[in-house]
């Protein structure tokens, strides 16, 4: 079934009878408290094991991928056994451990400079088994451990650049799984303290200013699951001392996972609600404390696989799990003090199960070239982080738009700028439900937005649909290759984009915007951005990069500047071919990405075997009024 166009047009205001229309909305500053993800490296947590996973290519291009969502759509990667990296030398005459933070400092680098991240640094490991080898020793070695590590950062980069750091006690240590030291409970409430003295002690910035004030880092704890109080002793017994006494509590952030048992956003929510005021009931000095959600996933367990994690629906949970949180939080209920939530979505998935496991991309492990390499395609879960990516500064509660007595669409409108700023820009995301009943009416389908926020502006609305923006439907159509070829790639990537729907001048200040939505297929989310001529104009793109994918083939990336981007269009990628002479001269530039529809900063180039990829690339963005930015800088690349 072809997905067919929606019917929507601008239109005076007079002529609408509208169903739905913005009023009087109260809009409430809006955090982005969505942008973490995390995963779990496979294979042996030791040293060698974890190093082995985070430095595999594998690994980095995954990152690599999900760092080139729009600027803003992930901050934090929270990964565990992290500290694994850190490699424990010998003990010192005074019997203190020595630490090698070689491979630690790279991947935080890798971190830092190329993906523009910063981690959550869960503070779990056992660098040559120092904990368990020195067990009456453990809360003097995890100070010493805590402080050594963040002081190496701070005397490598200054404090700044821990700025935007989140740490972590050990995570889910009620697990067998993951309690690899065989905390007690008692140990375990002398580790988090020890934690937090570390914390403390290296919470000083740089010596040459003097005037500084110390940097209190937060700490946040317990991560944990909270099932029964005594199957789940740890977590329970930190609430229990953090309860008696908040001043002494060394967490500062409560965090706990709370995942659906079916697979939506409601369950997640519940979850939550439930756990915290349980929590609140039992503690209630806690309510004081901030919360976050670390693993907000819609179904435990990221390696079994369910269809729904491999389409459109997906996508449409992880948005309105933010959304419902987002309405939760301003309810002023048990997640008031929502901090954050997480997705542990950013791992690699893996043969047969490319698509439908918890992760943001698929997967393929190409075996059968020489060497082996892996394939990437963008799963609509991730063309979602970006969307998301996009709403403004403040937003209003969600709403809800009936379509039928059971089903209703969720609406979460957002805007930037206006008092006092340079220009407004408004970005409003509807989510349709994933049924409705059999009689609802075209009446039901009609949304009508008033988009007056200046004279002059322009908008432009991108869809998430079934089938047209769902590379896995392309690729079942294809009947599932372990090893797609080239062609096939290469249409599962121009559905992986959310589709771009319409987009046009807006010239009478009291215009409204009428979206029928009656012939198209649910699930489907829709991003509408309307901006005024007066909002801030795209800059260039910044650090262009251009990685080997395989023979013949490059992931292309960029950064975009935090300030301009919320209007842009697509991104244009040009391409010049180095002669066979090697000279630059006599060739054109060529636009490579022609047809296809760019809203975030990354494409990949394969142009097949009469083609090269040697050569010079360049990249620049197009906004809402069709006006361009500069062009990036020009970056060379030449196959080895
Ligand atoms: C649309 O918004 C403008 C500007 O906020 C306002 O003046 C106008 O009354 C609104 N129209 C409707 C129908 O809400
Ligand atoms: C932890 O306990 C398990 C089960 O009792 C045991 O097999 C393991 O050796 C212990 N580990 C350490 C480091 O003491
Ligand atoms: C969540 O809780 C609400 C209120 O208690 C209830 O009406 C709803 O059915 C629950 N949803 C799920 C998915 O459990
Ligand atoms: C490719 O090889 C790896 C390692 O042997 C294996 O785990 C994987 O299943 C293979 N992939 C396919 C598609 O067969
Ligand atoms: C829009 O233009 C009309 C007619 O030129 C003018 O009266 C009105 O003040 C303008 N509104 C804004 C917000 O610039
Ligand atoms: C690529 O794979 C698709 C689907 O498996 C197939 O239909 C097509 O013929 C293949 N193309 C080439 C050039 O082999
Ligand atoms: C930009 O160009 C497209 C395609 O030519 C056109 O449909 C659209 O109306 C233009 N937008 C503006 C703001 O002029
Ligand atoms: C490559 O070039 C040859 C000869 O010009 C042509 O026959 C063939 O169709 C081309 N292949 C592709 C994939 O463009």
């Amino acid at each position: 079934m072809v997905t067919q166009l929606w019917l929507l047009s601008v239109v005076n205001l007079s002529q609408v009878n509208a169903h739905y229309t913005s009023g009087d909305v109260v809009y409430h500053t809006l955090p982005h408290f969505w942008t973490g993800v995390g995963f779990c490296p496979a294979g042996e947590i030791t040293h060698k094991g974890i190093s082995a996973s985070l430095e595999s290519p594998a690994v980095q291009m995954n990152l690599r991928q999900i760092a080139a969502l729009p600027v803003g759509a992930v901050t934090h990667m929270r990964i565990h056994w992290l500290l694994e990296l850190v490699q424990f030398l010998e003990y010192d005459p005074n019997g203190l451990p020595r630490y090698n933070f070689e491979k630690f400092d790279n991947f935080v680098d890798f971190l830092h400079d190329e993906l523009n991240m910063s981690p959550v640094l869960e503070f779990m490991a056992n660098p040559g088994d120092v904990f368990t080898a020195n067990p009456e020793r453990n809360s003097f070695l995890w100070e010493h451990f805590v402080k050594s590590t963040l002081k190496q950062q701070i005397a490598r980069h200054g404090s700044a650049r821990l700025t935007n750091w989140r740490y972590e006690t050990w995570n889910e240590p009620d697990l067998l799984g993951y309690n690899k030291l065989n905390f007690t409970t008692r140990h375990y409430l002398e580790y988090v303290q020890a934690v937090r003295r570390g914390l403390s002690k290296a919470g000083y910035g740089s010596r040459r200013k003097v005037h500084q004030q110390p940097m209190y880092r937060a700490l946040r704890g317990p991560a944990g699951l909270f099932k029964a109080p005594n199957r789940h002793p740890r977590c329970w017994q930190l609430l229990e001392m953090c309860n008696q006494d908040l001043v002494q509590c060394p967490i500062d952030i409560l965090t706990y996972h709370r995942k659906g048992l079916t697979g939506t956003a409601e369950d997640i929510l519940n979850g939550s609600l439930a756990l915290l005021s349980q929590i609140y009931e039992d503690y209630p000095k806690l309510e004081e404390l901030p919360v976050a959600n670390d693993e907000a996933d819609p179904i435990a367990d990221w390696r079994l696989p369910h269809d729904f994690q491999a389409d459109v629906r997906y996508g449409i949970t992880l948005i309105s799990t933010v959304m419902q949180h987002w309405h939760a939080k301003l309810a002023n209920g048990p997640l008031a003090q929502l901090e954050s939530i997480s997705h542990d979505n950013a791992f690699l998935s893996y043969h047969p199960h490319e698509f439908t496991q918890r992760t943001l991309l698929a997967h393929f492990r190409m075996n059968e070239t020489h060497p082996p390499h892996s394939q990437f395609i963008q799963k609509p879960v991730y063309a979602a982080l970006g969307m998301l990516a996009k709403l403004g500064t403040r937003a209003s509660d969600m709403e809800l738009v009936n379509m039928d007595t059971k089903h209703s669409v969720q609406v979460l409108r957002s805007i930037s700028g206006g008092v006092g700023g340079q220009g407004q820009y408004v970005a409003t995301i509807f989510l349709s439900p994933e049924e409705a009943g059999p009689q609802f009416t075209v009446y039901h389908h009609k949304y009508t937005l008033n988009m007056s926020i200046a004279n002059e502006s322009a908008f432009i609305t991108e869809l998430l649909v079934p089938q047209s923006t769902d590379p896995y439907y392309v690729w079942q159509q294809s009947g599932s290759p372990a090893y797609p070829n080239a062609s096939l790639r290469e249409a599962m990537r121009r559905v992986q984009t959310p589709r771009l729907f319409k987009t046009g001048p807006i010239w009478q200040y009291n215009s409204e915007l009428v979206v029928n939505s009656a012939s198209i297929p649910l699930p489907w989310a829709m991003l509408l951005r309307v901006c005024s001529a007066s909002w801030p104009k795209l800059k260039r793109p910044q650090q262009l990069a251009i990685g080997e994918v395989t023979k013949g083939e490059v992931f292309i990336s960029w950064n975009e500047h935090p300030k301009s981007t919320q209007c842009l269009k697509s991104y244009e990628v040009w391409f010049k071919e180095r002669n066979s002479m090697g000279a630059v001269t006599g060739t054109d530039w060529l636009l490579i990405s022609e047809g296809w529809h760019l809203p975030y900063p990354s494409f990949q180039y394969a142009p097949g075997t009469n083609g090269s990829v040697n050569g010079f690339y360049k990249v620049r963005g197009v906004d809402v009024f069709n006006v361009t930015s500069p062009y990036s800088q020009i970056v060379e690349y030449l196959e080895l």
